[in-house]
């Protein structure tokens, strides 16, 4: 056998062995009635722009993509989850006081005016998740009537 043919096949092995260090997954059983969307009554199309941009990362339920169980991706997957919802859970949302919540969405509005979030290196792999301005706009004047 060659040597590149060798080199090769150790790197298969190697990515093969690595799979099994998967992070655990980020998958409660239910939602609670704590979760931001159902505590504040959101309308179903901003609970689907949420969900679809945001709750992959700050929330307790990530809805994977398939190459997103590959490993290394796995991992750079499961960091921007914990380090998201140190931040901000929407999951854990009716725990908060109200003066927190007001900072917080007047934080998720920036954010989103700035196109910070979602993460660009999040859309550019999940395109879906890209808010258009009609988007940003429908979640934008939903946040403005929230007390
Ligand atoms: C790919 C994962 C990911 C997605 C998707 C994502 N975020 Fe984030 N978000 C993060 C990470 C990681 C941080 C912390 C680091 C930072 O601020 O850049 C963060 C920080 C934030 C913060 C700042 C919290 C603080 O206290 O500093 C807000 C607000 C926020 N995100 C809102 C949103 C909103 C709203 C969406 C959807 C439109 C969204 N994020 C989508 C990963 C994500």
């Amino acid at each position: 056998m060659s040597l590149l043919k060798k080199t090769l096949l150790i790197l298969l092995l190697i990515v093969v062995a690595i799979q099994f260090y998967r992070p655990n997954k980020n998958v409660q059983k239910e939602v609670t009635p704590d979760d931001f969307l159902i505590a504040q009554k959101a309308p179903s199309y901003v609970k689907d722009l949420f969900k679809n941009s945001c709750y992959n990362c700050h929330s307790d339920y990530t809805e994977y993509y398939w190459y997103d169980n590959i490993v290394p991706a796995a991992w750079i997957v499961d960091g921007h989850i914990k380090e998201a919802k140190s931040k901000l859970n929407f999951s854990e949302w009716a725990t908060k006081d109200s003066r927190d919540k007001a900072g917080i969405i007047s934080e998720i509005a920036i954010n989103i005016m700035e196109n910070k979030m979602p993460l660009p290196s999040y859309t550019m792999i999940h395109s879906n998740a890209k808010l258009s301005e009609y988007e940003k706009k429908q979640i934008l004047e939903w946040l403005y009537t929230i007390e």
